[in-house]
C-alpha cells in the first residue's frame, strides 16, 4: 500500500494510492456515496460506488460520522469541473474509528463554546487556514534572518527582571533566589548575544499579565526579538520594512487557497508590499489633532488613534521619534533633541495596529545608567545588562514582531484568539 498526502494528489494521477485522515463531510445518494476527506495538507472529495466496495464494505462506510478516522484506497483523478482540484474514486475504506456525535457542527456556535471546545475547533477549515498562515509567516520570518546573516540565539524564559516595565510581570517564587518574572521579550538577552555573533534572534513564548481584554491582547504571545550590532536607527526600520514584506509575498504564494478559504482581500495584501510611510511621533499628533483629536504630544497611541493614522494607507506605517517619557529605559536618545528617543513602532493597514516595536539602545553606559536611576530600577539586577556598555560597546538597534499580531493581520481576522493554537487571555486559561 503506497501511503501519500492529499497535497500529492497531482503528482499520482491514475496510480493507486492510500490516504490517512478524517471524514470532514458524507452524504450518500443510492449507490453513491461522497466523502468530503482531509489529512491536514488538504482536503479531496472521494467517491464510493456501491459494486466498487461491495454490499457490506459499502453499509459500513455509510455509517461513518463526521469525524471519523479512516484510510482509505483509491484511484485520484482531475475534477471534471473545477480547475486544479481532484477526486479520488474509492476501492477500499478501512475505519479506524467511528466518531461520536461531533459538537460542532455548521450552526452558528459563540466564542465561548467554540473557546472552550478549541481542542476540536482546530480542525475547522477556517481554524486550519490561520493555523497554516501562522507556520508559513514563523518559516518567513526565519528565512529572512537567516539570509540576513542573523543567528539564532535563544533568550531565557525565567528571569530576575523586567524588560518591558513592571506592570504586566507575572511573578513566582524562584527556590532561594526570591522572585523571578516570565520574560516580557527577550531583548535585553539579545543584547547580549550580539557581542558574540554580530546579529541575533529568539523566537519564542513571552508573558504579559495585560488586564485590557481587546481583541488585540494575549497574556501569552510569541514574539520574534532581533537585535543587530553596528545598526542604528534609520536602518533598523528598513530591516523591519525588508522583513515584513517577504512575510507577505510569502504568504500570497504560499497560502493562496488558506487565504481563499478566509475570504481575505489579497490584492490588499500585495499593495502593502511597497515602501513603507514613516512619520514622527509628533507629526503624528498632529494630524490627530487636525482631525479633531485632543490627544497631546505626550501621549502614547491608542488603538483609535492607530487606525485613524492608518485611514487610507495601503501600507504599514512607522511611527518614530517618540518623547522619552513613553517609552522604555533602553531606547537611545535622539541626538537631535534629548526628549525624544530613536524608537519605532510598525503600525499595519486596515486597522490592525501596531505589529513591530523597535528601537536603537543607549549604548552610553553613564546615560543609560542616569535613565535607570531615574526610573528607579534596581541596578544590581541589571548590572549584566549595564555591563556590555563596558566592554566593546557598539551603535545597535533591534525590534520585536508580536507573531499573532501579523497572523491577524495576514489572515484579515477580527480577534487576535483565533491566531494561536490555545490562546491565553485574561478570563481564559481551559483547555
Ligand atoms: O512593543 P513591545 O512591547 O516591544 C518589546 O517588547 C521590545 N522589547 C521588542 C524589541 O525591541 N525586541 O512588543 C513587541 C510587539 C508589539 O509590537 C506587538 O506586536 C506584540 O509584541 N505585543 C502583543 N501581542 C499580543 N498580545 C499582547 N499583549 C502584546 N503586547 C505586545
Ligand atoms: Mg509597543
Amino acid at each position: 500500500m503506497q501511503y501519500i498526502f492529499v497535497k500529492d494528489l497531482a503528482k499520482h494521477l491514475g496510480e493507486e494510492i492510500s490516504l490517512r485522515g478524517w471524514v470532514r463531510n458524507i452524504r450518500s445518494s443510492g449507490k453513491l456515496l461522497f466523502i468530503i476527506f482531509r489529512d491536514g495538507t488538504g482536503e479531496v472529495q472521494s467517491v464510493a460506488f456501491k459494486p466498487d466496495l461491495g454490499e457490506e464494505a459499502f453499509e459500513q462506510a455509510k455509517r461513518l460520522t463526521i469525524e471519523s478516522s479512516l484510510i482509505i484506497t483509491g484511484v485520484p483523478k482531475k475534477h471534471e469541473k473545477i480547475e486544479g482540484q481532484y477526486e479520488l474514486s474509492v476501492k477500499e475504506i478501512k475505519v479506524v474509528q467511528y466518531a461520536e456525535e461531533y459538537p460542532i457542527s455548521k450552526k452558528e456556535h459563540g466564542p465561548d463554546f467554540l473557546l472552550s471546545n478549541r481542542h476540536l475547533w482546530i480542525r475547522a477549515p477556517k481554524q486550519w487556514a490561520i493555523l497554516r498562515i501562522r507556520h508559513t509567516v514563523y518559516y518567513a520570518i526565519c528565512e529572512y534572518l537567516n539570509d540576513n546573516a542573523f543567528y539564532r540565539f535563544d533568550s531565557p524564559i525565567l528571569t530576575p527582571n523586567a524588560c518591558e516595565g513592571t506592570t504586566t510581570l507575572f511573578e513566582l517564587d524562584y527556590f532561594d533566589e526570591g522572585k523571578a518574572y516570565l520574560s516580557q521579550s527577550g531583548q535585553l538577552y539579545l543584547e547580549t548575544g550580539i557581542m558574540s555573533l554580530g546579529r541575533v534572534y529568539d523566537f519564542g513564548p513571552v508573558f504579559r499579565a495585560e488586564r485590557s481584554k481587546t481583541r488585540k491582547h494575549l497574556t501569552e504571545f510569541w514574539m520574534m526579538d532581533a537585535e543587530a550590532a553596528f545598526v542604528q536607527h534609520d536602518e533598523n526600520m528598513q530591516i523591519q520594512e525588508g522583513l515584513i514584506r517577504h512575510v507577505i509575498r510569502s504568504v500570497l504564494r504560499k497560502c493562496d487557497n488558506e487565504l481563499d478559504i478566509l475570504e481575505r482581500d489579497k490584492e490588499a495584501l500585495r499593495k502593502a508590499d511597497a515602501p513603507f510611510r514613516r512619520m514622527t511621533h509628533y507629526e503624528a499628533i498632529e494630524y490627530l489633532r487636525s482631525k479633531g483629536s485632543e490627544i497631546s504630544h505626550e501621549s502614547d497611541l491608542g488603538a483609535a488613534d492607530e487606525v485613524a493614522l492608518t485611514e487610507g494607507s495601503e501600507t504599514p506605517i512607522f511611527i518614530e521619534k517618540w518623547p522619552k517619557s513613553i517609552k522604555a529605559f533602553y531606547m537611545k536618545r535622539d541626538p537631535e533633541n534629548p526628549d525624544l528617543v530613536l524608537g519605532s513602532d510598525l503600525i499595519a493597514p486596515e486597522g490592525f495596529g501596531e505589529i513591530i516595536g523597535g528601537s536603537e539602545r543607549e549604548d552610553d553606559y553613564e546615560l543609560l545608567l542616569s535613565r535607570m536611576q531615574a526610573e528607579k530600577m534596581p541596578i544590581e539586577d541589571y548590572q549584566w545588562f549595564l555591563d556590555l556598555r563596558k566592554y566593546g560597546t557598539v551603535p545597535h538597534s533591534g525590534f520585536g514582531i508580536g507573531l499573532e499580531r501579523l497572523v491577524t493581520w495576514m489572515s484579515g481576522i477580527h480577534h487576535i484568539r483565533e491566531t494561536i493554537p490555545f490562546p491565553r487571555m485574561i478570563y481564559r486559561i481551559y483547555p
